[in-house]
């Protein structure tokens, strides 16, 4: 079948590399793309919120499988669009409807939900301008460090963590009434702060059935040692090493099957991945946040471990048959280690040419900001190139991408160096 791939980071190119060995993919489409995924399929250069292009797109190329990678076009609602229109309502779409998208798009929703179906989470409360007075009077009845979460997206960069109580109450006037992440914070959840370790788990339901794919965990603050600022992401590992099998079986009974069991119960439509952030407090597992996608980079970890035909997978979703499917895991650890401009998060510059790609051995290159010209692969936004490793352990692979970033130059390139160091 041809097969089309919305995005354009290293997510989405690994969602290519897989589809492409698949037998069961004939044309495969990116829009947009990037230069990795120029090379091993057809870069269409249409925005992944433009659902008429896509539309267009669909139709002259006789897709019948699209795959969303970004939040952005689900909370939109390109689900829905492709269900109500006479022309899409039979293409296969992966990516959950904007009711279920929701869950990514509000805090205030996903918090609602987890209460409803007793999925443990922070506690919390949510506030808007009207009631900015009570929002304060509620920091002072918690205890430092304050989480304050802006309730709609605001590109990864809408929570914050504050230690100082006056620093709380200001930055909660600054979200509310000042629109400090513009509409998105116009509503903001309060919550308590959960000490614990950090992990990412990811399902991906067909709306009747799950699978639990690989765990992950990842890297974050800009700075070596996890300091500075927020990032998309600098690294990933899979699987986490300290997940056991009783943490796991905790996760599945108490998170993931209330989460599946939830989104039946309500008759949201929902085929695609759910992506579960976690932090777990004394060996006892609490979600911070749902995404209703894969991450980045974390998909750069999980899916070269996934050894089932991908587009057999992605099929069973969408036809609601994923019981019938074995999903088969590649035992090794993955490790991924992300290239970026130097500036970034902050401003950076675009356009430098990157040398050294052809000779990396024993890794899988994934492109993430980078664009092709004259022949030349030039870096083309914050996060560059994703360097993935495999081997019997993570520190084995951890190596590999290393000794393969040395290989690779651009101006002001930059990566940290200690991805995976807070494991050992
Ligand atoms: P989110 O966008 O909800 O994932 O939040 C961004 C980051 O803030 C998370 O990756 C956590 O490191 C941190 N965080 C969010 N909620 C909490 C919480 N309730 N307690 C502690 N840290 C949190
Ligand atoms: N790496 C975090 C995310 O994709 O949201």
């Amino acid at each position: 079948m041809n097969i089309l791939i919305l995005g354009s980071g290293g997510r989405e190119h690994t969602f290519a590399y897989k589809i492409s060995q698949s037998p069961k993919c004939n044309l495969l489409f990116v829009a947009p793309g990037n230069a990795g995924t120029e090379a091993i399929a057809t870069n269409v250069p249409i925005s992944v919120t433009d659902f008429k292009a896509i539309e267009s797109c669909v139709i002259e190329n006789n897709i019948e499988m699209v795959v969303v990678g970004p939040e952005d076009p689900l909370v939109q609602g390109i689900t829905n669009y492709f269900s109500e229109s006479e022309r899409l309502k039979n293409v296969m779409i992966i990516g959950p409807s904007k009711e279920g998208a929701l869950l990514e798009g509000s805090k205030e929703r996903a918090k609602e939900f987890m209460f409803d179906h007793g999925i443990p989470t922070a506690a919390y409360q949510s506030f808007t301008k009207e009631t900015v007075a009570k929002g304060k009077e509620f920091l002072e009845t918690l205890n430092a460090p304050y989480v304050l979460k802006a309730d709609g997206l605001a590109a990864g960069k809408g929570v914050l963590i504050l230690n100082n109580i006056e620093e709380a109450k200001q930055e909660l006037e600054n979200m509310l009434t000042h629109a400090k992440f513009g509409e998105a914070s116009a509503t903001v959840v309060i919550e308590e702060f959960l000490d614990g370790i950090e992990l990412s788990v990811f399902v991906l339901t067909d709306g009747k059935n799950y699978k639990v794919l690989p765990t992950a965990k990842d890297y974050k603050r800009i700075g070596e040692g996890d300091t500075g600022l927020n990032t998309g992401g600098m690294g990933a590992i899979s699987p986490v090493p300290f997940v056991d099998e009783v943490l796991m079986k905790k996760i599945e009974e108490r998170i993931v099957i209330p989460t599946v069991n939830g989104l039946i119960k309500e008759n949201i439509d929902y085929k695609g991945f759910v992506f579960i952030g976690l932090i777990i407090v004394n060996n006892e597992p609490f979600v911070i946040e749902y995404n209703v996608r894969m991450g980045d980079p974390e998909t750069e970890v999980v899916l070269p471990r996934i050894k089932t035909d991908l587009v057999a997978v992605l099929e069973a979703t969408a036809k609601q048959t994923l019981n019938t499917i074995d999903l088969e895991l590649d035992e090794r650890a993955a490790t991924t280690v992300m290239v970026v401009s130097g500036g970034y998060p902050e401003a950076y510059e675009k356009g430098k040419v990157i040398s050294g790609i052809e000779n990396i051995q024993d890794s899988i290159v994934f492109h993430a900001g980078t664009a092709s010209k004259d022949g030349k692969v030039l870096s083309n936004g914050g996060r560059v190139i994703a360097i993935t490793s495999l081997d019997i352990d993570y520190k084995k692979a951890i190596k590999k991408s290393y000794q393969n970033i040395e290989k690779l130059h651009f101006d002001t390139m930059y990566y940290r160096t200690d991805i995976g160091f807070d494991l050992l």
